[in-house]
């Protein structure tokens, strides 16, 4: 068990990346910090059936004080933060002329300002124990434009994510490697993981048409995600960092 008492924070909790990520962290052994603005109730129960101390403590990942106070509940709990996950997200559908501004507004706050504020909330803890692991949550849209191909079908637009989602995971993946560089001598590795599309409720309603095109034959699930987020967070993964790691069953070959 690579993570026997390891502390471990994780925001969007409550989803299927952030709950898959919990579990098998639970399964290792760590002791868990919770965070999402969605009640999960069973969460808690199921994840200390698998012997995981839990600490839930709902927060909005927009609001930097009730990270804040997260960070410390966590720190009174624990003693320490290992390892930061921060999995929470939303999506945003549509042709970029009708993305209304606070629509924009709501993706870039969740899924990069969230992003932000959820690794500065822990960066001092780490840097002081001179040991941390934060993995974020980038995507393969921040690489490729999108996966919908509006000129053959534009329904697509609709059903997969938009320029404000894509923009939002293109931050996340540059604020990763500013991080990375910023705690490398702290012994603090900064990485993402770039999933394609995964089978959770954030994507329930995808095409057809673009499930075919990758070549595992099917979409990720979250599970596999959380395997490569383990893999990131682990001790001896101390030599990785700034890297975006894709996990998308080829489809990035094109
Ligand atoms: N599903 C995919 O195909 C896919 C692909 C690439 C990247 N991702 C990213 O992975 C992450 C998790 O996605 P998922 O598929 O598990 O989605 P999900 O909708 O199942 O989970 C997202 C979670 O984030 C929480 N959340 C939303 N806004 C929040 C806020 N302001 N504060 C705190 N929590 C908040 C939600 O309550 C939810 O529990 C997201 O960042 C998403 O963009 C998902």
């Amino acid at each position: 068990m690579s993570f026997k008492s390891s502390a471990v924070m994780i925001t969007g909790s409550a989803g299927g990346i952030g709950g898959a990520v919990a579990e098998a962290f639970a399964r290792e052994g760590a002791r868990l910090a919770l965070i999402d603005t969605r009640a999960n109730a069973e969460q808690a129960t199921r994840l200390q059936a698998l012997g995981a101390e839990v600490l839930e403590h709902p927060a909005d990942v927009r609001d930097a004080r009730a990270l804040s106070a997260a960070v410390e509940a966590m720190l009174a709990a624990y003693g320490r933060i290992d390892v930061l996950v921060t999995a929470a997200g939303v999506i945003s559908s549509g042709p970029a002329e009708a993305i209304a501004e606070d629509e924009w507004q709501r993706v870039i706050g969740i899924n990069l300002t969230g992003t932000f504020l959820s690794c500065q909330a822990v960066m001092p803890a780490m840097r002081r124990q001179r040991y941390g692991r934060i993995v974020t949550l980038g995507s393969l849209v921040a690489r490729n434009g999108g996966n919908a191909r509006p000129w053959i079908d534009r329904a697509e637009i609709t059903r997969a994510s938009n320029a404000a989602y894509g923009a939002s995971k293109g931050g996340v993946h540059a604020l990763t490697m500013f991080l990375a560089k910023d705690l490398a001598a702290d012994g603090v590795t900064v990485n993402a993981v770039a999933p394609g599309p995964v089978a959770t409720s954030m994507l329930a309603d995808y095409p057809q048409a673009l499930k075919q095109l990758i070549p595992i034959g099917r979409m990720m699930n979250a599970a596999e995600v959380a395997a490569a987020i383990l893999f990131l967070a682990r001790p001896d993964s101390a030599a990785i960092t700034g890297e975006i790691l894709d996990i998308n069953g080829g489809v990035a070959m094109g």
